[in-house]
């Protein structure tokens, strides 16, 4: 699916670059992780209540990884009141947050590591995460010296699991380049990843007044960020439906409170008659299936002009079956585990109704152990049969005659959501005209649709999709400070 090289542009099957990781990996026994929230109090005073420690998992394996301390609602409310915005100067935090983003570079061996067991993140997709986390880091340190207004105050950056080194430090990055005190929840899946990225952050220079992580429940820890009058802002990145709680908890509890939301989608690529067929098929493998479809961006529904459809068809057929599933470890794995058990089992049931039905085109091959659910294509009459976003290796196939297009652009706009959309054709005046009238964040013509860059493809969606501004593009720190009327805006 991508380069298997190292950020130094080595290649990861460099023997001194395999012993870094599996050095890496063993550490990373149960016992080692005991990890408290890195809150300004660290453990309560005293020694509090019997603390509860939560396992965390390996995904390949599914045995415990660590446990650590997850935050209380009370904790919360206690982060809120220790919690101080960045007052450095915009050049000091930058030269942090640089300094962050040669840390995590020299950390790359136990990032790989905690990628791979605790995310189940394959090599290639390790190495695209640790990039990510840089570039944004990088990124945002810049744009912290162009700006001009002051931090709005405590953000609370809530993040998701399929992105748990990236996202989760791109949020905490732009809130405190902008000089925000930032409160950051993790995802529960990934509490181990995000206490390395906040252990490294902190040793840079990020004062701990400033940077606190709580991890925990979204009910428990995520409600309480979000129903606390002193949050001026909320970063969130996760489904559409946490989404729109959080939104409702803001109007009630802090009307004052900016949220930028990045969420779902129901992702289509179009490809046309006159696509050059080995590249569209290897597109649609990578948009379809590559984190094993755990990708916000990723291609969940095809349509392929009735033309071409039985020759791409057979063609997606065979490289479907070449996909190799298995342990993040190996080099040779295209495609590692679900996230969890309840990811396997809600997705194989929606695979099973299908097959039900006759709806399977074709299905690869997937080992008998562990929660990895073999790449499938399923044949639906239009996008408007999917009512939720299947977060997993599902790829959804209708064909179109050309005359139908517009009506294909209709239905694709109608399901509200705006994420990403990719197309296939070498018609300058088709690509102009879709580009055009598709409602998507991020469009992506004559090749895949994941894997946005930041700096260079500002990434985020609408409607449904996200709140915008597009995160590692030049507005987004803007929403990190204040209004220029000097008043935070909604
Ligand atoms: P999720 O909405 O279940 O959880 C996201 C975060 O919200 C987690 O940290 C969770 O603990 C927290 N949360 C849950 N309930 C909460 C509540 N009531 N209040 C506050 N916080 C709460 O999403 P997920 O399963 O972790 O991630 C997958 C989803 O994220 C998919 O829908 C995917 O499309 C989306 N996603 C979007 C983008 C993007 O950039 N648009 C990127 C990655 C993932
Ligand atoms: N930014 C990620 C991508 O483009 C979600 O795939």
């Amino acid at each position: 699916f991508g380069a298997r090289r190292n950020s130094r542009g080595r290649d990861l099957s460099d023997a001194a670059d395999l012993a870094q990781i599996e050095a890496a990996r063993r550490p990373h026994a149960e016992a080692v992780y005991h990890a408290a929230p890195l809150t300004a109090f660290e453990l309560p005073e005293g020694g509090a209540a019997e603390p509860v420690l939560a396992p965390t998992f390996a995904r390949s394996s599914a045995e415990v990884a660590g446990r650590l301390r997850t935050a209380t609602a009370t904790e919360v409310a206690s982060a809120f009141d220790a919690a101080q915005t960045w007052e450095a100067p915009a050049e000091q935090r930058a030269a942090v947050l640089n300094r962050a983003a040669d840390l995590f570079e020299a950390h790359e061996g136990q990032i790989f590591a905690l990628l791979a067991r605790e995310a189940g993140k394959t090599l290639p997709d390790a190495l695209a995460e640790l990039r990510e986390a840089v570039d944004f880091l990088r990124y945002y340190a810049k744009g912290a010296r162009a700006l001009t207004a002051p931090a709005r105050g405590i953000f609370a950056c809530i993040s998701p699991w399929n992105f748990p080194l990236a996202i989760f430090t791109g949020q905490i990055a732009a809130a405190l380049a902008a000089g925000n005190a930032v409160l950051a929840k993790p995802a529960g899946q990934t509490p181990l990843i995000a206490h390395l990225a906040v252990t490294l952050l902190q040793e840079a220079g990020v004062p701990r007044a400033a940077l606190q992580v709580l991890p925990g429940d979204g009910a428990v820890v995520g409600a309480a960020l979000t129903a606390d009058p002193r949050v001026a802002g909320v970063a969130f990145t996760g489904s559409t439906a946490t989404a729109l709680g959080i939104r409702k908890s803001l109007a009630r509890h802090a009307p004052q409170a900016v949220l930028i939301a990045e969420t779902g989608g129901l992702n289509a690529m179009i490809v046309d008659s006159t696509a050059l067929p080995e590249q569209a098929v290897r597109d649609i493998i990578a948009s379809a299936f590559q984190s094993a479809g755990q990708r916000c961006s990723a291609l969940r529904c095809l349509y392929l002009q009735e033309d071409i459809a039985p020759h791409v068809l057979e063609m997606l057929k065979g490289a479907m079956a070449e996909l190799t599933l298995g342990d993040p470890w190996a080099l040779s794995t295209d495609i590692g585990p679900l996230i969890d058990e309840a990811a396997f089992r809600s997705i194989s049931d929606y695979v099973a109704a299908a097959r039900q039905a006759g709806r399977v085109l074709f299905e690869g091959s997937a080992p008998a152990t562990g929660w990895h659910l073999a790449p499938v294509a399923i044949r639906v009459s239009s996008i408007a049969e999917m009512t939720r976003e299947i977060f997993g290796p599902v790829l959804h196939v209708v064909t179109f005659r050309a005359r139908d297009l517009p009506a294909v652009v209709d239905q694709i706009n109608a399901t509200g959501y705006g994420l990403t959309f990719g197309l296939h054709s070498r018609i300058d005046d088709r690509v102009q005209t879709l580009v055009e009238r598709v409602k998507a964040g991020n469009i992506y013509v004559n090749r895949n649709q994941i894997g946005a860059v930041v700096g260079s493809q500002p990434f985020g969606g609408e409607g449904l999709s996200g709140t915008g501004p597009k995160a590692g593009g030049p507005m987004y720190l803007q929403r990190f400070v204040q209004d220029a009327a000097g008043a935070p805006g909604t």
